[in-house]
């Protein structure tokens, strides 16, 4: 692997090949099933090479080849799929989702005595997944126990999401009687930082997965998973799979919920629309 420490220059750094552009969209399409159309050039260059100025490969097309020859579990290929994601999110992003959800586990049966559970699938540094998790806590009978899966490919979102140490600029996302239920604010070396209450983190189990998989993390389990904003990465055989696969994930009678600007293709009617971007599985 011809992988160096001194930076390239910035004109090495300047064109992006046909051949190495076309390399890593198809190679990031191969590992996370992300679509990138031509219009991503600027994208692809951008976050590649801000990776290789840090001096990691003279130019693009070592990058290319030391890709090529790496095993597909390398942290080599890992680092490329943290480099191409989009990790965009906030805390109560699409409050109409949170609504509903608020509305949903309030009628659950206090007497019910399995755990609730819920898999949020692309939770990127942990905004979407402390949301649903304060949610529960506020809204579930205090009889029945929440259990939530978070998961991301992308390990150094979550990473972030598992620390749950967020700046204190976020606050304005979270509506003030939640911040005084649920938000611990730091004090010294810790000043401008929060985090969500210990009674919550721990109710959340953090693991990666990716969604361009065959695998499911459990079958029949869940009660509700959450698929926000990152159908839109994929291209419709990967959308179709991943519903059949979200299908197996959910008990009959549970919901998905995907981002507002998101369809999924439904070939196989797994799945009844309730709301716009919510589903329950038939
Ligand atoms: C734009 S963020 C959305 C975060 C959150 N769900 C929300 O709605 O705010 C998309 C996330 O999907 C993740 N992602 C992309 N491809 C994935 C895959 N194949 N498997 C799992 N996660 C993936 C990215 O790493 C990123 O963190």
């Amino acid at each position: 692997m011809s992988q160096r420490n001194v930076a390239p220059s910035f004109s090495e750094l300047d064109k992006l090949s046909e051949e190495d552009f076309n390399f890593f969209r198809e190679f990031i399409f191969k590992v996370a099933g992300i679509s990138m159309s031509e219009k991503k050039r600027d994208l692809v260059v951008t976050r590649i090479k801000s990776y290789l100025r840090k001096g990691n490969y003279s130019c693009y097309s070592d990058y290319r080849k030391a890709l090529e020859k790496a095993p597909i579990e390398s942290k080599e290929v890992q680092t490329f799929i943290n480099l191409l994601t989009t990790n965009k999110t906030n805390f109560f992003r699409e409050p109409d989702h949170f609504n509903f959800l608020s509305r949903l586990v309030s009628d659950v049966n206090p007497n019910r005595t399995t755990d609730y559970r819920v898999w949020c699938c692309a939770s990127s540094t942990g905004e979407e997944v402390y949301t649903i998790a304060m949610i529960l806590k506020r809204y579930l009978p205090s009889t029945v126990d929440f259990q939530i899966l978070a998961t991301d490919i992308d390990t150094s979102v979550l990473g972030k999401a598992q620390n749950g140490v967020y700046a204190n600029e976020c606050l304005r996302e979270i509506p003030n009687d939640f911040q005084n239920q649920f938000i611990k604010k730091g004090h010294g070396e810790a000043a401008g930082w929060f985090k969500v209450n210990d009674s919550i983190h721990q109710k959340i189990h953090f693991q990666q997965h990716n969604l361009n998989s065959n695998e499911v993390p459990e079958i029949n389990l869940f009660d509700i998973v959450f698929c926000r904003n990152v159908l839109i990465y994929f291209a419709p055989d990967t959308i179709k799979n991943l519903t059949i696969k979200l299908n197996k994930a959910l008990k009959p009678g549970g919901y998905l919920f995907i981002g507002h600007s998101e369809a999924i293709r439904d070939t196989n009617k797994l799945f009844k629309q309730v709301e716009p971007s919510i589903y329950t599985k038939i």
